[in-house]
């Protein structure tokens, strides 16, 4: 199976869901490390299954270039084939763009280009779009910026609040996501239907 890295630096919902589809032994992918840049809670769901895991805190670096080459050389230790950022709210620098670029994709709760950034939901509540989702694509040296991998659409209901649309386009974004990964790792593989932008 392929080897998988996550870097999370929340609750890690998603890296749960990927845990959990990788409990079949006929998901191509597995995951072999799973990295912060704090002691997030999201370590967790990794410790729980014996899955090593490693924080990389910018404060225990003297700048961001040092950090962003301790964060490459942590990953690279476990000689990922793909890193999933999921909910990692750190843009990573040259040391892991030139290591994993190509091969380095983030989930993101919009469909990009639409609402970049940390605040994507609470953003696209306050534009008040009827329509927002889940987006997965591969990482580049801008914010949220890199070619869309895959999305799905999740309708805004009258009266969400950031935190029940969000926890909505999570469910989305948890199965988009444990797709993609799959469809990524898969040699003849493609975008799951449905969700690439040419299916819509
Ligand atoms: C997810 O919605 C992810 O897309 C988002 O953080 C959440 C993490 O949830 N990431 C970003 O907003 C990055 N810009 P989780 O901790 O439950 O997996």
């Amino acid at each position: 199976r392929a080897r998988v890295a996550v870097l999370l630096s929340g609750t890690g919902s998603l890296c749960a869901a990927l845990l959990a589809a990788t409990d079949d032994p006929g998901y191509p992918a597995e995951v072999v490390v799973v990295g912060s840049d704090r002691e997030a809670d999201g370590l967790a769901h990794a410790r729980r299954r014996g899955i090593p895991t490693f924080t990389c805190p910018l404060a225990e670096h003297p700048d961001r270039g040092a950090w962003d080459r301790a964060l490459a050389g942590a990953l690279a230790g476990h000689d990922p084939e793909l890193v999933v950022s999921a909910g990692f709210m750190k843009l990573v620098g040259p040391a892991v763009l030139d290591a994993f670029g190509g091969r380095l994709i983030n989930t993101h709760p919009a469909l990009l280009p639409a609402f970049p950034g940390a605040h994507a939901v609470r953003d696209a509540l306050a534009a008040g779009v009827p329509v927002t989702g889940a987006t997965v694509h591969l990482v580049d040296a801008g914010l949220d910026s890199g070619p869309v991998l895959a999305q799905r659409e999740v309708a805004v209901h009258p009266g969400d609040d950031e935190a029940r649309l969000h926890e909505r386009i999570k469910q989305v974004e948890r199965e988009l996501l444990v797709e993609t990964v799959a469809a990524l790792v898969t040699p003849t593989g493609t975008a799951p239907r449905g969700t690439r932008k040419s299916d819509r």
